[in-house]
C-alpha cells in the first residue's frame, strides 16, 4: 500500500495541523475576505466542537473528549464578525483551577493518576462540545449524555446548566441531534435522551417555538442502545439500534474509557426502531445497515412505506484503547458513504441501497424539507470518489433524485472541510437556492477559512472565502439562525 500513499490528495501532517488546541478567544470583524458576502445573507451560524485536544497539557485520547467551543459567524449588511468562546462547564472550570484532567472522558481520556483513580469513576464530565442549537430565545451547547449549557448568545458566555424550564431532571440527558420539524410554518424541535440500562430507554421530547413541551413519549427497548441522531416525518420519529454490545467491566475497573468498551457485532442486525409522533405505538424492523453516526433525512412514502437515507460504516470506528486519533489508518478503515433504507410498516421488511460510494459525512439539507420527500443534500466529502476512507476535503451535492453532483475540493489549497449547513436566500423557492457554509481548515497557513457557495452550483468554489486570523479545530455540528446578536 506504501507506494499508493504518495498519490494520495491529503497529507497526514497537513491533517493533524487542524487537531491542534485553539487557546484564544477572540472577537472581531473579519478583515480579509476573498470575493464578495452576497448582500442578502444576514443572520448568526453558530457552530461547537473541541476546541481543546488537551487538558492543562495531557493530550486528550479522543477528539470527541475535547471541551466545547461555540463559534458565531455573524453575517451583517455584506460584513462579517467572527466570536469564541469555551463553554464554561463546570468540568472546563474545575479543571481549569486544578491545573490537570480530573475527569474520564467517555471516548477513553483517564483522568490523572492512572487505574487506581478511575476505579469506578463514573463522573464523566458534561463536555457540552457536539452542537449548538437557538430555540425559545435560549441557545444551548448540547453533549448528549447530559443537560444543555445555555450560552449569551450575543457574548457566548456561558450562563449554565439549562433543565428547559424543568423538563429535564438533573442528570437527565438531552441529545445533541434535535430535529426541527418545519410543520407548515410553526416549526416543532424534536429531540431524545437515551436512558441507558440493561434494558435502554428512548425518550422523546417535542417543544414549541417558546420551547415549551408539546408531547412527550418513551419506548424501552432490551440491550443497549448506541444512538447519536435519530430521523423525523410528520408521524414517526425513527431510531436506528446499532449493532454493537457493550461490556462494562474494563470501563468499571477503570482500564477504558466506555466507548472503547463499545464492540461491533458484524452478524448482528440493526434495529429501526419506529415510533409514532402522536405516542401511538412503536415498531421495529430489522435493517441491513452497518453503523450509523448521522441520518440525513427520512419522508413517507405510500402505503406505509418510510424512506430513511443515512450515513453507514460497514462497522463501528471502534476506539483503541493506547492508540493516538491522529494516527488514524484512514485507508484501513471503513468509509462512511450515503444509503437509502425503505422501510415497509405494514410486512416490517427493510431494504438497503447505496446513493453514493465517496466517502461522506455531516449531511444536511434545506431546513423546509426536513422530514418530507426531497432533492438535495449537502455534505462534506472526500477529495478522492474512489469510495475508500479519507479525511473530507470538498463539499459535495447529491440530487438523491438522479445521479447529478456537484463538488468542491479543497484539497489543492490543502484545505480540510467540516459540516456544511445550508442556508436558504431570503424569498427563494428552489430547495438549493441558498448557501452553503462551512469553516475549512487551511494547512498552508494554518489558519481556518470560512467559505460561503452558492448552493445551486457548487462546482464554482466559494463566492466568499473569510480569512480567520486563527486556525478553528475541526468542530461537529452547528446551526443557522436568522438573528443577528452582535
Ligand atoms: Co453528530
Amino acid at each position: 500500500m506504501t507506494a499508493t500513499l504518495t498519490n494520495l490528495p491529503y497529507n497526514r501532517q497537513d491533517w493533524q495541523g487542524g487537531y491542534r488546541s485553539q487557546y484564544r478567544e477572540t472577537a472581531y470583524w473579519i478583515e480579509s475576505i476573498d470575493g464578495e458576502i452576497p448582500p442578502d445573507l444576514e443572520g448568526t451560524l453558530f457552530r461547537n466542537g473541541p476546541g481543546l485536544l488537551d487538558v492543562c497539557g495531557t493530550p486528550i485520547h479522543h477528539p470527541f473528549d475535547g471541551d466545547g467551543m461555540v463559534c458565531a459567524v455573524t453575517f451583517k449588511g455584506g460584513r462579517a464578525h467572527f466570536q469564541n468562546r469555551y463553554v464554561r462547564t463546570e468540568g472546563y472550570i474545575r479543571e481549569r483551577a486544578a491545573g490537570k484532567s480530573l475527569y474520564r472522558g467517555v471516548f477513553g481520556t483517564q483522568k490523572s493518576g492512572g487505574w487506581l483513580a478511575n476505579l469506578f469513576n463514573f463522573d464523566l464530565k458534561n463536555i457540552a462540545n457536539t452542537n449548538v442549537i437557538y430555540w425559545g430565545d435560549r441557545l444551548l451547547a448540547l453533549w448528549e449524555a447530559a443537560q444543555p449549557y445555555r450560552l449569551d448568545p450575543s457574548t457566548l458566555e456561558t450562563l449554565g446548566l439549562d433543565d428547559l424550564d424543568g423538563l429535564l431532571a438533573p442528570g437527565d440527558a438531552f441529545a445533541a441531534h434535535p430535529r426541527i420539524d418545519p410543520n407548515d410554518g410553526e416549526p416543532v424541535l424534536v429531540n431524545f435522551a437515551i436512558k441507558p440500562g440493561l434494558t435502554s430507554t428512548i425518550v422523546v421530547y417535542e417543544l414549541d417555538t417558546q420551547g415549551k413541551l408539546l408531547r412527550q413519549y418513551d419506548h424501552s427497548v432490551p440491550g443497549f442502545a448506541f444512538i447519536h441522531d435519530f430521523a423525523i416525518t410528520p408521524n414517526y420519529s425513527i431510531f436506528f439500534q446499532n449493532p454493537v454490545s457493550f461490556n462494562p467491566f474494563p470501563f468499571a475497573l477503570g482500564l477504558r474509557g466506555a466507548a472503547e468498551c463499545i464492540q461491533f457485532d458484524p452478524q448482528a442486525k440493526t434495529r429501526a426502531i419506529v415510533l409514532r409522533r402522536d405516542g401511538g405505538g412503536a415498531r421495529t424492523i430489522e435493517v441491513p445497515a452497518g453503523f450509523v453516526f448521522h441520518h440525513a433525512n427520512a419522508f413517507e412514502g405510500e402505503a406505509q412505506q418510510l424512506c430513511v437515507d443515512s450515513i453507514c460504516y460497514a462497522s463501528f470506528p471502534e476506539v483503541e484503547p493506547g492508540s493516538d486519533f491522529r494516527q488514524v489508518d484512514f485507508e484501513n478503515m471503513d468509509p462512511p458513504q450515503l444509503w437509502r433504507f425503505e422501510l415497509d410498516l405494514a410486512r416490517e421488511t427493510a431494504t438497503a441501497k447505496i446513493l453514493d460510494t465517496r466517502c461522506c459525512e455531516f449531511p444536511r439539507t434545506h431546513p423546509d424539507v426536513v422530514g418530507r420527500p426531497y432533492r438535495y443534500l449537502f455534505l462534506a466529502a472526500a477529495h478522492n470518489p474512489s469510495g475508500g476512507n479519507a479525511p473530507h476535503q470538498a463539499l459535495f451535492k447529491v440530487d438523491v433524485e438522479s445521479d447529478a453532483r456537484q463538488l468542491w475540493t479543497a484539497a489543492p489549497e490543502r484545505g480540510y472541510v467540516g459540516e456544511p449547513v445550508f442556508v436558504p436566500r431570503p424569498g427563494a423557492t428552489a430547495e438549493d437556492d441558498g448557501w452553503a457554509i462551512a469553516f475549512v481548515y487551511n494547512a498552508a497557513t494554518q489558519t481556518s477559512d470560512v467559505v460561503v457557495l452558492d448552493g445551486r452550483n457548487l462546482a464554482r468554489g466559494p463566492i466568499a472565502t473569510l480569512h480567520l486570523q486563527q486556525h478553528v479545530p475541526y468542530g461537529l455540528h452547528g446551526n443557522w439562525v436568522s438573528q443577528c446578536f452582535v
